[in-house]
């Protein structure tokens, strides 16, 4: 999908369709936008006429064919809502219901005068992200496993936002075409088939993007993890057949003469291809979803690859600790006592929380690359899905103002964070007869254990945890990945680095 920014009339635009908003409120009836307006004007009224036809509910469409005195053939008429109410989530939602019209209608191109109506608070720069991301999104297809490609799928080729193209929104086009390839990249990892998507394939895909991006890329064996110590990844891995790997991808974007230097931001992404529950096992309702458990590798990927892909000045280490979670005759059994890279020991109360297991040993190792900052990045716990549903992602810190640009950061991508407690007190729910402590607290808070634990290897760190195990994908009809947090994780970057 192309876009491009340029100054347009509506009525003139060349487009084959023509998308205009539509305010409408309770007492004041409907009220045009400028582009609409205009059109109305041209056309002597004749979209006043027809917008008794459109329903009030933002993101309703009504299509206008041939109006005179247009030069497009198509006039998509969006409905906005109220436009005191308008906002970031109903400007995401006209969107929304655009794409879908246009995807009924098959449009190639279109010209978007929806861009600029004016989201609360926000500068021109946030639209144009947001039309973007929005399309890209609204248009992304996985079917590379069907074996007929769905008859012609309609493909929206060229967009054009009809704005005055000035720096900040060429800056801002530039950025979100790269934040929507990262999004992809991680949806398309988290969509393919855990018989695919191994641990070798994730490391294969990281190898991959350095090629691309000239990446610096590092691939820890099983042997190197066992010189190394990492006695918690190493049980996670034990049951399957399929080699761990742990995965450093670094993108040194900043400037080498800044002083003081930049500061390395790290992200460690659980990367388990599958999560059977181990000897734990789970039951086998809708088990296939667990190979969505490395959605947070794949988020590590797609937001390094927005990164690169758009050359921000920021540098980025990604540490993904990954394998399956089988059971089997070598699987970890519940009792056993390990001994994780930090020399703490680890009582396995249950295999099926292996998530902090591996991500344990891997925040130990990311200390060693001294970043100013670390945030992981996990599916981690039903318990999460549970607190926040599928709207907010769960954010946990040992630092508050790391909490808080975290918490600005979703904001301004609309994609968003709720902050979780991470007091001393739930360390208790953690304790063991027999190790230093358990990898279970307890059904009670079962979010707030599963960091409270990770709390106990990043002491030394500035560090925040991001449970997206309600937020990574999605369930049922629509079942697929959501590329979240990618938007969250590249916005945090930037603004992070200094940029607004
Ligand atoms: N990957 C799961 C968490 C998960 C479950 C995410 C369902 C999304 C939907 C994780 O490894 C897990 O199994 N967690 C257990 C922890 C429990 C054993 C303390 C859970 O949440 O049940
Ligand atoms: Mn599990
Ligand atoms: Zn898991």
């Amino acid at each position: 999908m192309e876009f491009s920014i340029t100054a347009l009339s509506p009525e003139a635009a060349k487009a084959g369709c023509v998308v205009v908003g539509v305010h409408s409120d309770k007492e004041q009836g409907k009220e045009l936008t400028p582009p609409a307006r205009r059109i109305d004007q041209v056309t002597r009224g004749a979209l006043r006429k027809a917008l008794a036809d459109l329903p009030a509910k933002t993101g309703s469409t009504l299509l206008l064919r041939d109006l005179a005195g247009v030069t497009a053939e198509r006039v998509l008429l969006v409905s906005l809502g109220a436009r005191k109410d308008f906002g970031p989530a109903q400007f995401r939602d006209a969107l929304r219901g655009a794409a879908a019209a246009l995807r009924e209608l098959g449009a190639k191109d279109a010209a978007l005068f929806l861009v600029e109506a004016k989201v609360a608070s926000q500068p021109l720069a946030w639209n144009v992200r947001h039309a973007v991301l929005g399309l890209r999104d609204a248009f992304y297809r996985f079917d590379q496993l069907k074996t007929k490609q769905q008859a012609a799928a309609p493909v929206l080729q060229r967009v054009v936002l009809p704005l005055s193209a000035k720096p900040p929104l060429s800056q801002a086009l530039a950025e979100a075409q790269a934040i929507a390839d990262g999004t992809d990249l991680a949806k398309t990892l988290g969509n393919l088939p855990p018989n695919i998507c191994t641990p070798t394939y994730l490391a294969d895909e990281a190898k991959k993007l350095a090629r691309q991006f000239k990446l610096g890329v590092s691939i820890l064996e099983r042997a190197d993890m066992q010189k190394l110590g990492m006695g918690a990844l190493l049980a996670v891995t034990n049951g399957s057949h399929q080699p761990p790997k742990l995965i450093v991808l670094r993108y040194n974007g900043a400037a080498k003469s800044a002083k003081p230097r930049a500061p390395l931001l790290a992200l460690v992404g659980k990367g388990i291809t599958f999560d059977t529950g181990g000897i734990s096992l789970k039951p086998a309702g809708e088990m296939d979803e667990m190979k969505f458990d490395m959605s947070g590798a794949g988020s590590v990927l797609g937001a390094i690859r927005a990164l690169a892909g758009m050359k921000a000045p920021v540098n980025v280490i990604g540490i993904i600790p990954t394998c399956e979670n089988m059971p089997g005759g070598q699987a970890t059994r519940p009792g056993d006592i390990v001994t994780t890279l930090s020399g703490q020991t680890v009582e396995i109360l249950n295999t099926d929380a292996e998530g902090r297991l591996i991500l344990c040993d891997a925040l130990e190792y990311a200390a060693r690359f001294n970043p100013e900052a670390v945030i992981d990045i996990a599916t981690l716990t039903g318990a999460c899905v549970i607190a926040l549903g599928h709207i907010a992602t769960g954010l946990f810190a040992n630092d508050q103002k790391l909490a808080d640009e975290i918490r600005a950061a979703g904001e301004d991508a609309f994609d968003r964070v709720w902050q979780m407690p991470l007091w001393e007190e739930y360390q208790d729910q953690l304790r063991s007869n027999f190790a230093d402590f358990a990898n279970i607290g307890g059904r009670p808070g079962g979010a707030i254990t599963a960091a409270s634990f990770l709390a106990r290897f990043t002491r030394k760190l500035r560090w925040a945890h991001l449970d997206v195990a309600g937020t990574a994908w999605k369930s049922g009809r629509e079942k697929g990945s959501t590329g979240r947090p990618v938007p969250l994780l590249v916005r945090f970057a930037l603004r992070h680095a200094g940029r607004k």
